[in-house]
């Protein structure tokens, strides 16, 4: 008889966790429909503001940015990912038009970022199309960045300084990290590598989470300073930084197959797990006392969390990335149509200590929940 209870109880609790993820999938697939309903409206606004992608929204007006700034290839990149979703030829359009926007960036050297900007646009572009234009400028692109790699630091540079003496400040931010994919793709494995190699001994505290900003002396690879430029302390956790860390070690894991990275991966992902809030959505920065959420780490986090499940089955990455996607996909985060300047997800933080971009949607945070979700409907 105990048995039987047994049982039944194993076989409900089964049957209930099919149910709740059946459920999610469902919330996920229509949070998509809106996802398209955004997007097209965006393209449409955007199409007659020639040069320029969207940003933010800063409560009355969609705030736009030229090619250069960090942020671009994530609108384009957006719609390639739902054009895949759902085989709409009008996304595809879109997506085409605002990726060609950024073309100027294969021959622009002066940012660490073109990883985000070209991969999620152009990227994702020859990875749908096969077109070899698309290809041209992520070759063209990829020897851009890695220019900016300095083999005595072992480090890609972050962002130029405007120090006294700049080469006791050759910066690097976690972020980075996710250049890399970029990188791996065209082949340039040292340089990746050695730069993620570089990261690990140096951005981690000996709770595993991560620093922001580390300093090199570029003349002999010494580390100068760890700080912060977006968190709130030198020494506390920002969350997004946390995110680009988890997805960065997940991702080169992928693209690499080395078990340092994954074993990485899994240090942040059980430092991030146990602090999260009760919406799984964390703030700004895990160590403030100021109250802000931001959905762009939540969404960043959910995907990592989705790709890292699949190469550990450990049920705790699964189990929180569905708990980010619920909380996204419900009326606190998921916008309707018209209330949040034809962005998908409501409550970023883009940068809490320059005063920008406090409370807003923000092109990433929609970038990482669509890839998040696509990733989840797929298992
Ligand atoms: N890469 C800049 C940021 O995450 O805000």
């Amino acid at each position: 008889m105990k048995k039987l209870l047994v049982a039944l109880f194993a076989i409900t609790t089964l049957l209930c966790g099919c149910t709740e993820r059946q459920q999610l999938k469902s919330s996920l697939r229509d949070a998509l429909k809106v996802a398209v309903a955004h997007e097209k409206a965006m393209a449409e606004y955007m199409l007659p503001i020639e040069g320029k992608l969207p940003k933010s929204y800063n409560g009355e007006k969609i705030v736009t940015a030229a090619p250069r700034d960090w942020t671009s290839g994530f609108f384009p990149g957006t719609m390639w990912l739902l054009y895949e979703h759902t085989g709409d030829e009008q996304l595809k359009e879109y997506a085409d038009i605002f990726t060609r926007r950024l073309e100027e960036l294969k021959d622009y050297t002066g940012t660490h970022d073109l990883g985000f900007m070209v991969f999620c646009s152009y990227g994702n572009a020859y990875r749908l199309t096969g077109e070899p234009y698309y290809n041209s400028v992520i070759e063209q692109a990829s020897k851009s960045l890695v220019t900016r790699f300095n083999p005595t630091v072992g480090c890609i540079r972050s962002w130029n300084t405007k120090h006294k003496t700049p080469e006791l400040d050759f910066m690097v931010i976690i972020d980075n990290m996710m250049n890399l994919e970029m990188l791996e793709w065209c082949g340039y494995h040292d340089i990746a590598r050695k730069h993620a190699d570089t990261t690990t001994k140096n951005h981690f505290r000996e709770d595993n989470s991560t620093y922001h900003v580390v300093a090199y002396n570029e003349l002999t690879g010494e580390v100068v300073e760890k700080r912060t430029r977006q968190g709130a302390a030198d020494d506390s956790a920002w969350a997004r930084g946390q995110s680009w860390g988890l997805y960065g070690y997940t991702m080169m894991y992928r693209m690499t197959g080395e078990q340092r990275y994954l074993e990485q991966a899994v240090k942040i992902a059980d430092y991030l797990i146990p602090r999260l809030p009760e919406d799984a959505i964390p703030n700004w920065d895990f160590d403030s006392d100021r109250m802000l959420k931001d959905s762009s780490a939540g969404a960043i986090m959910a995907s990592a969390l989705i790709e890292l499940y699949g190469f550990t089955k450990n049920e705790a990455y699964i189990s929180t990335a569905e708990h980010q996607l619920r909380s996204l996909c419900s009326e606190e985060y998921l916008a309707s149509l018209g209330e949040n300047g034809y962005f998908v997800l409501k409550h970023g933080v883009g940068n809490l200590p320059g005063n920008r971009e406090l409370d807003v949607p923000l092109p990433y945070g929609d970038y990482y929940f669509v890839e998040a979700a696509m990733r989840y409907l797929a298992l």
